[in-house]
């Protein structure tokens, strides 16, 4: 069976519904095709159950591309405003949770009920549980060949998403048609992803899986202040998964136990008033018990403060506060919440995100080398790139 419609979109993940909606509220034909047998599975597994739905603030300095301007564009035309006005006009229950985080307040359902709804007013039709089996230019467009017959369109949009959890449907097809048409792709990598200890650190560390706190951490040119998850396998929590966007194999990150804390003071003080005491024991005035006592250990730090002379104290708060540690490497695709790296943005426009070369094709969301921070801007983007390729199609 042969149809022509006016656009084809794959993927009927946030962006590729985003898109297709603000298409065919234009009046264009448009069929979405996903191999998955649901629409929008990783929104509702997303924040938790919640929806982290967009962030208030999101602006060029929250993504990683190798063209930190590129999302800018889009991000204005379609700004959080937006998302959120379309939220409000949808009843949607949602609350602020750190400045600027938007979360569901119930589940994240009316997030994709809203996608789908806006969809199906509009004329968008879905089909769920139909794979792509080649796709190919025509002298009219695009030719995408399903189980089902094979479809023609002037517009063919990308919106496959990541490799980030595989078995949530992600697949490497984006990429894939990307090379077919000669367009680069930047090395793609697990993003927002829990770290994994060396061997060394992976008994001491580990034991104290479950043990939660505040750390500022730095990675490359990043800097991050939040809190840092102990697990079995190594380090999670926000403070991890941001700096794993910006960690590269066999680099050190650098871990301040105690923000803010002006360390060396405090043990001097702490010397000259109650000298006998161990060192372990002033740093449980800040730190889990466990954790302080580990550290210590894994220093070679024993004894009471006065055996400590200035210079050794100086030392024990420039470890603290600038503790190095080489991550093994990260826990993978199956963990990430995103992929970096994605379809080179030199070869789109930034307005339309069409290939410069291919007139027709356009790539949306995470298949393209932007890649959000945590808070919520990974949405934000499937929202603004969608609807700029909505628009211009
Ligand atoms: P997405 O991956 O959503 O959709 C791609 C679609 O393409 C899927 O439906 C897939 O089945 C389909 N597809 C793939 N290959 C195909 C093929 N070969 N043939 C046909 N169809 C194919 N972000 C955020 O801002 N706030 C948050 O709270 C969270 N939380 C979160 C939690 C977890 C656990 C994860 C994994 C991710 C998040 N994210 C997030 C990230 C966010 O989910 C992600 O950035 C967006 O879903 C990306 O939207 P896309 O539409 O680009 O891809």
């Amino acid at each position: 069976m042969t149809e022509q419609i006016d656009v084809i979109v794959i993927g009927a993940g946030a962006a590729g519904l985003m898109c297709a909606a603000t298409a065919a509220g234009r009046g264009r034909r448009v069929v979405v095709l996903d191999h998955a047998r649901k629409p929008g599975r990783k929104i509702l597994m997303s924040g938790g159950g919640r929806c982290n739905f967009t962030h208030l603030h999101s602006g060029p300095e929250h993504f990683l591309s190798a063209n930190p301007r590129f999302c800018i564009s889009a991000l204005r035309r379609y700004p959080p405003a937006a998302f959120l006005e379309l939220v409000e006009r949808h009843g949607v229950a949602y609350e602020e949770r750190e400045p600027g985080r938007l979360f569901c307040r119930e589940s994240a359902r009316p997030i994709l009920d809203l996608l789908l709804s806006e969809g199906r007013q509009a004329g968008v039709e879905l089909r769920m549980g139909t794979g792509v089996r080649s796709v190919q230019a025509t002298a009219e467009g695009f030719a995408v060949a399903t189980p089902t017959g094979t479809l023609h369109a002037e517009a063919l949009v990308v919106a496959t998403g990541g490799l980030s959890i595989p078995r949530m449907g992600a697949s490497g097809l984006g990429y894939a048609i990307a090379r077919q048409f000669g367009l680069p792709v930047q090395p793609t990598r697990p993003a927002l992803v829990p770290l994994t200890l060396p061997e060394h650190l992976r008994r001491p560390i580990g034991d104290l899986a479950g043990i939660s706190v505040p750390v500022r951490v730095r990675c490359a040119e990043a800097e991050f202040s939040d809190d840092l998850l102990i697990t079995h396998h190594g380090l999670s929590g926000p403070a991890a998964l941001q700096a794993s966007s910006y960690w590269q194999p066999e680099v050190p990150l650098s871990l301040d136990w105690l923000p803010g804390v002006a360390l060396h003071d405090e043990l001097a003080e702490a010397r000259r008033r109650r000298s006998k005491r161990a060192l372990h024991r002033c740093l449980e005035a800040h730190l889990p018990r466990r954790l302080a006592r580990v550290l210590c250990d894994l220093e070679g730090w024993s004894g009471p403060l006065q055996g400590f002379s200035n210079r050794g104290l100086e030392a024990v708060a420039q470890r603290l506060q600038e503790w190095r540690l080489t991550p093994a490497g990260t826990a993978g695709y199956a963990k990430a919440e995103v992929t970096a790296g994605g379809v080179d943005t030199d070869a789109l426009s930034s307005r339309t995100l069409e290939a410069r070369e291919v007139p027709g094709l356009h790539f949306v969301g995470e298949v393209v080398d932007v890649t959000g921070q945590l808070g919520g801007h990974n949405f934000q983007w499937a929202w603004s790139s969608g609807v700029a390729v909505g628009q211009a199609i």
